[in-house]
């Protein structure tokens, strides 16, 4: 037995949730993935250096598509599980699925989240941010600042040979204390080999609770903020885009990241 594989073994008998070895990534996983994330984060430069008022989401599609395939990518969500499109772009009410649409034309007052997600020789990311629309009301200006909060001190709370709950706490907490909630069902994953592996990662579980986080795992810090209740229903038509149940706007922030010996490192965000 390796000293790896004795110390997950000794976890594992304590009680604690260990991954599988299989998703510990190699280091010759770790280099392809990490080129994959740098395109990915390209990606989301590209859509930030274009994104603006009046602006369609199926233009930001088209962007998306083709800096995607000019690099030697391909969008992850195009044809993934029947999703139409090569990005999720959510608006305003939207958690998360949004379809880009030639319908949905950016309006002074949006926040919109962009959601990016490219395979590169193989090889998977994923991260998503938040773009404002000129000037947005303080409601949604302080969603958006507390989901990016959120995020940050999740990532700050990740530590090697701790626990996915520890990330969850930090990020409920802070969510909690400014009047908002996390979506519950809806969460992050791991990712690399294939675009959502195992763990589920939530963001509601309590601190030391959930996976170890054993070096060389991949995963998403990416909570779904609702500035009113965590409920949402599910479009019945296109079976994809998620909505509040009460209306109320809705942020996300994405961040990929990889465990290491020393600490979480983000991989692309
Ligand atoms: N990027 C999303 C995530 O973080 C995946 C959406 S699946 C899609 O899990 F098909 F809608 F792209
Ligand atoms: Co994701």
């Amino acid at each position: 037995m390796s000293k790896l594989d004795l110390r997950l073994w000794a976890l594992q008998a304590a009680g604690h949730i260990v991954p599988d070895k299989s998703l510990l990534k190699t280091p010759k996983q770790i280099a392809a993935i990490k080129k994959s994330a740098a395109l990915n984060t390209a990606v989301l430069d590209h859509v930030a250096a274009h994104i603006r008022q009046g602006m369609c989401t199926a233009e930001i599609d088209q962007l998306v598509y083709n800096f995607t395939t000019k690099h030697g990518g391909i969008p992850a969500p195009l044809n993934y599980d029947g999703f139409p499109k090569s990005v999720c772009t959510s608006i305003n009410n939207v958690i998360c699925h949004g379809i880009p649409s030639e319908e949905d034309i950016l309006k002074e007052g949006d926040i919109i989240n962009v959601d990016v997600s490219t395979i590169l020789h193989g090889y998977f990311s994923d991260a998503s941010r938040m773009f404002t629309i000129g000037e947005i009301s303080p409601r949604a200006e302080k969603l958006v600042r507390v989901t990016a909060e959120c995020v940050e001190r999740g990532l700050r709370a990740a530590k090697p040979w701790g626990h996915l709950g520890d990330i969850a706490h930090a990020i409920n907490t802070h969510a909690r204390r400014n009047g908002y909630h996390v979506v519950e069902e809806i969460g992050g994953h791991g990712i690399g080999l294939e675009f959502h592996e195992e763990p589920f990662v939530s963001y509601v579980t309590p601190k030391g609770s959930e996976m170890v986080l054993v070096p060389g795992m991949m995963f998403t810090i990416e909570p779904m903020i609702n500035e009113g209740g965590p409920e949402y229903f599910i479009d019945d038509e296109n079976g994809w885009t998620v909505y509040t149940m009460d209306g109320g706007l809705s942020a996300q922030i994405e961040y990929m990241v990889l465990v290491t010996d020393k600490g979480v490192k983000v991989l692309s965000k």
